[in-house]
């Protein structure tokens, strides 16, 4: 089984950005020990600032290399109508997850264009928000 993470703008940051919400470890840390624990399944990494660029990786993978799709698009989250026609696109489901409970923060942060185009979602267990949404791929029947 293949697993595709992508990050969105800022999550480069991890480890430095507002650390008080967003935790202290870099994401490349998290993602060793992620790895560790599912020594069966591949698990991708991928990472920009750029909107596009988020669209063409999940359309490279997104079309029988990966099995699932686990999706931070940070603010992009919130804004983009064409993240979400890509992932209403792919054959790969996409499950959206956020480190911060978005529910509890800005208002501007309560709406997903992504959620209604994804299998499901997940917020607010920090780092382990990946982790969860690596679970629910594999143990999905
Ligand atoms: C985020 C929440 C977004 O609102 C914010 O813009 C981010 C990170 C999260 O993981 O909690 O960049 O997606």
């Amino acid at each position: 089984m293949r697993i595709q993470i992508i990050n969105g703008p800022n999550l480069n940051l991890l480890g430095k950005r507002e650390p008080g919400i967003y935790g202290s470890s870099s994401f490349d840390d998290y993602l060793h020990r992620l790895q560790a624990q599912y020594p069966g399944v591949q698990i991708d990494y991928y990472q920009s600032n750029v909107e596009g660029l988020l669209i063409d990786k999940m359309q490279e993978v997104g079309f029988g290399e990966c099995d699932g799709i686990v999706l931070n698009a940070g603010a992009y989250t919130h804004t983009s109508i064409a993240l979400q026609d890509c992932i209403r696109s792919l054959k790969a489901p996409v499950i959206e997850v956020h480190i911060s409970n978005v529910h509890k923060r800005e208002e501007f942060r309560h709406h997903s264009y992504l959620s209604s185009a994804c299998l499901g979602v997940i917020c607010g267990f920090g780092l382990d928000s990946y982790r969860l949404a690596v679970e629910a791929l594999t143990s999905a029947p």
